[in-house]
C-alpha cells in the first residue's frame, strides 16, 4: 500500500470514528446507527492492520498527525475529532493489530461519556498525553519540532519489553515491590504474539549489546518457556506461573556487576563466584516479595542445576529439580547459544545446538524435555 492510499484509508476512518463517537453520545448503545459507524470504522481499520500494525494519531497543536505527517482530510470533520481528543485530554491514541469490535465499542462508548478522565488504556487502543522531555529544545513553528515531538512519542509507545523487564528487575534492588501486574501484562503479550506467529521462535530478539543482555535475554526465554509450556500442555494459572518464573529466573543478575556480566574472556574464581551467586540472590529477592508463585523462587534457583544433579547452586544431598526449572533451564540455554556473548563473535549454527541438546539428554537436561524441544525447534 502507498503512503497515498495508507492517508486516504485514514481519511476515511477518522470521519467514520468522530460520527461513532458522536453518535454513541446521542443514541442508546447498540442502537443501529452508532454500530454501523462502529463496524465501519472497524472495517477501515482491519485493511489499516493489514500494512501496520500500530496506527497512532497525534494532535498536534490543531493537526492530526498519522504516519509523521499531517493527515489532509478535507471539510471540519478532523477539527471534530480533535476536539473529541481534547474533550478527553488525549493528544495521541494508538490503535493495534488484535483490537477487536467490542473492544473498539468500548473505547468509542468511553469517548462519547463524560466519566472519561480516568478510562484506563486498553490492551490495544493505548492514549494519553504526549511528554515532550526537552521543551526548550523544541520550536513549535518549526518542522523539526514536528519529527522531535514524534520521535518522542515513537520512543514512549516503543518503549520495548526488555526496558519493561528492566524496570521489573530493578524494583528488586533495596527490598522493592515487582510490579506482579506489569509482569501479566507482558506474559499476556507474549501469549497473544506466540498463538498469532505461524513460527514464535521468530518472535525471539537478537542481543542489541552485551549491557542489554540480561533484558533481551530474559524476554526471550519468557517467549521461549511460555511456547514450550504450551506445546507441552500447560494452561490457566499454570501457565500464568510459569511465565512469571520464566521472566524473573535471572532477577539475581540486577546485583551482578556489570564488568563481570560483559566480561569477553574467562571468568576469575571471584568473578566466576559473583556470576554463579545470582541464583540464590534471584530467589532471596524474590522469596521476600509477596504474592510472588512459589515456582519463580524454585526457578531462580534452580535453573543453572542439571538434571544429574551437577550445576549451581551446588546442595548437600540429592536435590531434585522441579520441571519447571528444567523447562526454563532448556530455553535459557537455548537462547544462549543463539545469540552472540561477550565470549563468542557468533550466535551457534541450529545443527550444533541441536546437537548439544542431544548429548545433554539426560545429563544436563531432562531427556523428556529436550524431545519435546526439539520437536519445537528442529521443524
Ligand atoms: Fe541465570
Ligand atoms: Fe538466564
Amino acid at each position: 500500500m502507498s503512503s497515498a492510499e495508507f492517508q486516504k484509508l485514514m481519511s476515511k476512518m477518522v470521519p467514520q470514528f468522530t460520527a461513532a463517537v458522536q453518535n454513541a453520545g446521542i443514541y442508546p448503545d447498540n442502537h443501529p446507527q452508532s454500530l454501523s459507524y462502529i463496524q465501519e470504522t472497524y472495517h477501515v481499520l482491519e485493511e489499516l492492520f493489514e500494512v501496520k500494525g500500530k496506527i497512532t494519531l497525534l494532535l498536534i497543536g490543531d493537526s492530526l498527525m498519522v504516519d509523521n505527517r499531517p493527515l489532509t482530510i478535507t471539510g471540519s470533520c478532523e477539527t471534530a475529532f480533535a476536539q473529541i481528543l481534547r474533550n478527553n485530554a488525549i493528544e495521541r491514541v494508538t490503535f493495534i493489530k488484535g483490537l477487536t469490535l467490542l473492544q473498539l465499542k468500548e473505547f468509542i462508548r468511553n469517548l462519547s461519556s463524560a466519566s472519561v478522565s480516568d478510562m484506563p488504556s486498553i490492551r490495544y487502543i493505548k492514549f494519553g498525553k504526549l511528554e515532550i522531555k526537552d521543551h526548550e529544545d523544541l520550536d513549535k513553528d518549526h518542522d523539526d519540532s514536528y519529527a522531535a515531538e514524534i520521535d518522542t512519542i515513537h520512543d514512549m509507545e516503543e518503549k520495548t519489553t526488555d526496558e519493561r523487564i528492566k524496570n521489573i528487575y530493578r524494583d528488586t534492588l533495596g527490598g522493592g515491590k515487582i510490579n506482579l501486574e506489569d509482569t501479566t501484562e507482558i506474559i499476556r503479550l507474549f501469549t497473544d504474539n506466540i498463538h498469532r506467529e505461524a513460527n514464535p521462535l521468530q518472535l525471539l530478539a537478537k542481543t542489541k549489546s552485551n549491557d542489554e543482555y540480561t533484558f533481551t535475554h530474559t524476554t526471550n526465554v519468557g517467549i521461549l518457556t511460555l511456547f514450550f509450556a504450551e506445546h507441552l500442555g500447560f494452561k490457566g494459572s499454570y501457565l500464568n506461573d510459569i511465565g512469571v518464573a520464566a521472566i524473573l529466573h535471572d532477577t539475581g543478575k540486577i546485583k551482578t556487576p556489570d564488568k563481570v556480566l560483559s566480561k569477553p574472556g574467562p571468568l576469575t574464581s571471584d568473578e566466576r563466584e559473583a556470576m554463579e551467586t545470582h541464583a540464590i540472590k534471584g530467589a532471596i529477592n524474590l522469596m521476600e516479595q509477596a504474592n510472588i508463585p512459589n515456582i519463580a523462587v524454585l526457578a531462580a534457583f534452580e535453573h543453572h542445576m542439571k538434571y544429574d544433579g551437577t550445576g549451581y547452586p551446588r546442595t548437600k544431598g540429592k536435590w531434585e529439580q522441579n520441571i519447571v526449572s528444567q523447562m526454563i533451564s532448556v530455553a535459557d540455554v537455548y537462547d544462549a547459544l543463539r545469540t552472540t556473548r561477550p565470549y563468542r563473535q557468533d550466535p551457534v549454527p541450529m545443527d550444533q545446538i541441536i546437537q548439544i541438546f542431544i548429548s545433554g539428554s539426560g545429563t544436563a537436561f531432562n531427556p523428556y524435555l529436550v524431545e519435546r524441544f526439539l520437536d519445537l525447534i528442529d521443524k
